[in-house]
């Protein structure tokens, strides 16, 4: 009825940029705008025939160019820019207008940024949206939350958009507040875990068996074919195919430090704040800080002797075993950012559907797998532990790959090669199979020196033991 746009994208980056023809290619009519306008004028002569834009200089005539509710994707560097675009904005938006927040967001900002808007009638979404640049074109994975209103507004634009899987669009209401983007941020942190993994299996190949890039390439490109089947096995093996102009392998001259945005950073912490055991994907975080102390390793390992390697070829055993590893090492990488969803779920009030979150990063996202479609049949069956490694088929596929994780990790640590992940999703599940640890000496040890009491697994109630006087334990 009217020319006016259906949706608006600022900030014309790659992401942004990729986003706003992902929107035209579908038939939406898209207003674009950048600060820098130039790229506003790229993004027209380079791609202005796949669809309907109306490029724009100003915010006003952004704005103006929106059907009402307007609704517009700001995809801008995470923190102060966020603030500072939604600022320039609201003076020109009316009530129940939506402003949604594609950006990699903390969620505590984006939780604030809802409440915010809401005193002043506006609408917030906190949209994660994964897939890099190809996805956000192709088809991302979206996790939307905040106003529930404006996402079914958004709705008929989003779901069109996303990577479908089949026929399921890779989007759906996450919840209230910042939760879209807090489950964006567990699903970074679970590409940093797994991506942690995949470099300690082909550190083990390259430092223990001495293999080429492109022999673990066809290691990698043969697990694609299995239970690990993923997007991130797929391009590990292009990664370590591609050979540089030199005709040499390219990952051999790449820069041996993981740089990082913050994402894995904040999972972490919010881990810790929930006292969810999260080790793996901490582990990722901490082999990304200990990969840029470059100066420092270098030093040390002109001081540290180094074990030879096993100076043999692996066989299909010690591949096998290394495989089972990695996909055990990654069931629990995934029972841990879920068990602290689960949590964050229960501690903010957010009702989170853990099912819905599998089904959305079956497709479009960094982390999608052929493994996903078991954790959302594992919520679909209703026998869903608080655990995902309780539930039948992830127990029995640990239980398989034990003894073999067991080998690898035993190895590694003999050869000197750092398998962080690997270990500590080993010890987790070690530390989470046996009914009774060693933490009684720990509660004794507290109540040693600072009386902190202890309970009993003979009587109800709490002790304290008078260790430094007469040893008599009281009632507390
Ligand atoms: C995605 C990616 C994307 C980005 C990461 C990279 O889901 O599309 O996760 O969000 O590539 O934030 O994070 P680091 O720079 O911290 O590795």
């Amino acid at each position: 009825m009217t020319n006016l746009a259906d949706l608006g994208v600022l900030g014309l980056a790659t992401m942004g940029a990729n986003l706003a023809r992902n929107a035209a290619r579908k038939g939406f009519g898209v207003a674009v705008y950048n600060r820098h306008g130039g790229r506003t004028d790229e993004l027209i002569a380079d791609h202005g025939s796949e669809g309907r834009f109306t490029p724009a200089k100003t915010i006003p005539d952004f704005v103006a160019a929106l059907a009402r509710p307007r609704a517009i994707i700001i995809l801008v560097k995470a923190g102060k820019p966020v603030d500072d675009v939604i600022a320039e904005l609201v003076p020109h938006l009316e009530e129940g207008d939506i402003i949604i927040d594609g950006g990699n967001s903390l969620f505590t900002d984006t939780s604030r940024r809802f409440h915010a808007l809401k005193e002043k009638r506006l609408r917030f979404l906190g949209m994660g949206v994964s897939g890099g640049e190809e996805g956000a074109l192709e088809g991302p994975s979206m996790m939307p939350g905040g106003d529930a209103e404006a996402y079914a507004r958004i709705a008929p634009m989003v779901t069109k958009m996303a990577a479908q899987v089949d026929g399921t669009p890779c989007c759906a209401f996450i919840g209230p507040e910042g939760s879209g983007h807090y489950v964006k941020m567990v699903h970074n942190g679970i590409e940093y875990a797994d991506m942690q993994l995949i470099t300690e299996a082909y550190d083990l190949f390259k430092s223990v068996y001495g293999l080429e890039a492109s022999a673990i390439a066809g290691i990698f490109e043969e697990w694609k074919t299995g239970e690990l089947d993923s997007y991130l096995i797929e391009i590990t093996a292009a990664v370590l195919r591609k050979r540089d102009a030199a005709g040499g392998a390219l990952v051999d001259a790449i820069v041996d430090e993981a740089e990082q945005k913050g994402t894995g950073r904040w999972t972490a912490q919010s881990a810790l704040d929930l006292g969810v055991p999260l080790t793996s994907i901490t582990e990722a975080v901490y082999a990304r800080a200990l990969s840029g102390r470059r100066t420092q390793r270098i030093a040390a390992e002109k001081l540290f002797p180094h074990p030879t390697n096993v100076a043999r070829k692996p066989e299909k055993a010690d591949i096998d075993a290394i495989r089972d590893a990695l996909y055990a090492s990654k069931i629990v990488a995934y029972a841990q950012g879920f068990e602290q969803m689960t949590a964050a779920s229960d501690q903010f009030g957010w009702n989170l559907r853990l099912g819905e979150v599998a089904t959305l990063w079956r497709g479009g996202c960094i982390i999608r797998a052929r493994f996903l479609d078991r954790i959302r049949e594992a919520y679909d069956s209703g026998e869903i532990a608080p655990n995902l490694l309780l539930q039948s088929y992830f127990r029995d596929a640990v239980v398989k790959a034990e003894p073999a994780w067991r080998r690898v990790v035993s190895l590694a640590v003999e050869q000197g090669v750092p398998v962080p992940a690997f270990a500590s999703s080993l010890a987790y599940y070690d530390g989470l199979r046996r009914a009774r640890g060693p933490a009684n000496l720990l509660q004794g040890l507290r109540d040693y020196f600072g009386a902190h009491t202890y309970r009993r697994l003979d009587k109800e109630g709490s002790f304290h033991t008078r260790w430094g006087q007469d040893g008599d334990e009281i009632s507390v």
